[in-house]
């Protein structure tokens, strides 16, 4: 996994709960890294997840919502560290749409030895529906960015998440009626 995953991961930790509580969960992870990333460089998998479960240790919360909360917070970092790729889309479902063929296509380039999830937008029943499928199975983490990506365009769905077969989840995006 990119290292940019881990140092905004990293970062998101010491804004929300601090340098001790970073400095535990890092310790307690048991990281051959020792928690010390690049952006740029590549990194086990196996450390995001010990980082995530040694973070809900100590916090008591459960990891599906740390990595929903994660997936939120970066999509704000992206508007800042990739602003290109966002600028432009003028709503959600455009660029939720164009992930598999444009933004990640543009990550590809960006990054060496990325690991990409596989994204199909559909339309059902008149309704928006996002195919995720990735051995990683990181749903949550793609829940968040979607709510992080609707809150960044002023727009209010509904995500409904469920499982679409080995590896692969469904996300049906309901338009909720402006209040
Ligand atoms: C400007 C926008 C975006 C950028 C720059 C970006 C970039 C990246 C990068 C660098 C990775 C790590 C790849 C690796 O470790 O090899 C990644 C992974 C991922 N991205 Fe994006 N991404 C963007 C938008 C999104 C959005 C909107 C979603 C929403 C669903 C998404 C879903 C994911 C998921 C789920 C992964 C984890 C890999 C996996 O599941 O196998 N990304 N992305």
């Amino acid at each position: 996994m990119k290292g940019v995953i881990f140092t905004e991961f990293i970062e998101m930790m010491e804004v929300k709960y601090g340098f001790t509580v970073t400095n535990q969960v890092i310790e307690s992870a048991g990281l051959k890294s020792e928690g010390i990333y690049t952006s740029v460089g590549t990194y086990p998998m196996l450390e995001m997840t010990s980082l995530v479960s040694s973070l809900a240790a100590i916090t008591n919360e459960s990891e599906n919502d740390l990595l929903r909360a994660f997936g939120n917070h970066l999509f704000g970092r992206f508007q800042v560290l990739h602003p290109s790729f966002i600028e432009r889309y003028s709503n959600s479902l455009d660029l939720l749409a164009g992930i598999e063929g444009h933004i990640h296509q543009e990550v590809r380039k960006l990054y060496d030895n990325t690991e990409l999830p596989y994204f199909d937008y559909q339309i059902e029943d008149d309704i928006p529906v996002i195919y995720y499928r990735s051995t990683r199975n990181l749903h949550f983490f793609a829940l968040g960015l979607m709510e992080g990506c609707f809150l960044h365009f002023g727009e209010n769905y509904s995500i409904e998440l469920s499982p679409a077969g080995k590896d692969q989840w469904k996300f049906k995006l309901t338009e909720n009626a402006q209040r």
